[in-house]
């Protein structure tokens, strides 16, 4: 089976790394890897290949930053010729970055088979970007693979049929699981100067809605700069954020700054860490602050409370299983909630169904099941 596997942006590489692992140990599978390069910087892209051990994409659209609009077209522009020179037999698309849905887009035009792994979450906020491409990847994909219950239900009230839904568990946690061995060795506590056992707290931010207008990264600025009055907080700041925190006057810490700020309290900004190093802070943090989905995931699996800066979440079994809880964006609550998380943890209820390391191993045999029945022979 020839699949024609894309990936664009950060959390698309943690997803992709055990699947095209997964294909590898088949010799009916032919995986091809296409990065769009929505995501292009060292820090945002080629590291994570290297720390997840993904072999070097086939193809690089390098269609880098642009309108919602640029964007999605580019992709779509230079995928074409691609899998019209390939013929690929299935595109498989992950997560709900521009890329996934580019991607959908084009196979499905040229009568090519899509396959969406994470496909039904739904945070039912159709002002963020990722919730379109969701609904509008599911409404073309003919595999649709699903990390939780929720997502199957989405999916049967929009009225799927059920034969294309697969519940197959979370292919992040694969990653999380194989990597380890190797997330543990991390040395970032060591180039950080944190103290084995010291308590600090992790921050990403990056969605649009959080960080675009100036007045509400100010609050929520505010709000950090209080909290951090309590515990330390480390900030990995994503490009987006970090031209809106620069014209605002922060940022720019070294590494010995850093460590100053860890050994007293204090807002620590570093630029965005590779994947090992990020869950290897993760895991050892006694809280989280976030609006990404990936994380509310992994902090989950890790048992370490979460707390996501947002009005809803597509992946309400870190809820309902896990650590997480949805606070929003005011800046008294999020302190609140900061300090009564710190002193009374949440415990997780046991990892999700299938969050097992091995739902990139049922994707392909479904995969491989299909094509047997197809009687379709390997390249
Ligand atoms: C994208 C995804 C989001 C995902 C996030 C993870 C969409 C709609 N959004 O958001 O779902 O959670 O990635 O990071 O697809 N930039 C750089 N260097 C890079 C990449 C981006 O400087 O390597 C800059 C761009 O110039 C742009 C900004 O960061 O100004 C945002 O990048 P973009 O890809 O548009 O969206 P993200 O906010 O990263």
């Amino acid at each position: 089976m020839r699949i024609v596997n894309i990936v664009g942006a950060r959390p698309n590489f943690v997803k992709i790394a055990p699947l095209i692992q997964a294909m590898t140990r088949r010799s009916t599978f032919v995986p091809t890897l296409v990065h769009t390069g929505q995501h292009y910087d060292q820090a945002m892209s080629a590291q994570l290949f290297q720390d997840l051990e993904i072999r070097p994409p086939d193809f690089n659209l390098e269609v880098g930053s642009g309108s919602h609009a640029v964007q999605t077209a580019q992709v779509m522009q230079r995928l074409d010729p691609i899998l019209e020179a390939l013929r690929p037999d299935l595109v498989l698309v992950v997560g709900d970055v521009n890329s996934t849905l580019a991607a959908a887009i084009t196979a499905v035009k040229r009568g090519i088979l899509v396959a969406h792994v994470e496909a039904g979450l739904r945070s039912f906020d159709r002002s963020m970007p990722e919730e379109i491409n969701r609904i509008l990847t599911d409404a073309v994909a003919d595999f649709l693979f699903v990390t939780e219950e929720s997502g199957r239900v989405n999916l049967m009230n929009e009225g799927v049929d059920p034969a294309r839904i697969y519940f197959v568990g979370n292919v992040m946690i694969d990653a999380l699981q194989s990597s380890r061995p190797r997330w543990e060795n991390s040395s970032i506590f060591h180039t950080l100067g944190v103290e084995p056992g010291s308590a600090y707290a992790v921050l990403t931010l990056h969605r649009p809605s959080n960080v675009d207008d100036a007045d509400t990264l100010a609050n929520f600025l505010e709000a950090f700069e209080t909290l951090a009055r309590h515990i330390p907080i480390v900030f990995p700041v994503h490009p987006r954020v970090k031209q809106h925190l620069i014209r605002q006057g922060y940022g720019g810490d070294t590494q010995a700054d850093a460590r100053d700020l860890l050994r007293g309290k204090g807002i620590v900004y570093i630029d965005p860490l590779g994947y090992l190093d990020f869950v290897a802070l993760v895991s050892r943090a006694r809280l989280v602050l976030t609006d990404s989905g990936g994380i509310q995931e992994e902090a989950t699996m890790l048992g370490i409370p979460c707390l996501t800066l947002r009005d809803s979440t597509e992946r309400p079994i870190t809820v309902t299983h896990g650590t997480n809880r949805i606070i929003g964006s005011d800046p008294a609550r999020i302190l609140d909630e900061s300090l009564q998380t710190l002193r009374h943890p949440p415990r997780p209820d046991g990892a999700p169904p299938y969050w097992d390391g091995h739902a990139a191993e049922r994707i392909i045999e479904i995969l491989d099941a299909y094509r047997h029945a197809k009687g379709s022979t390997p390249a």
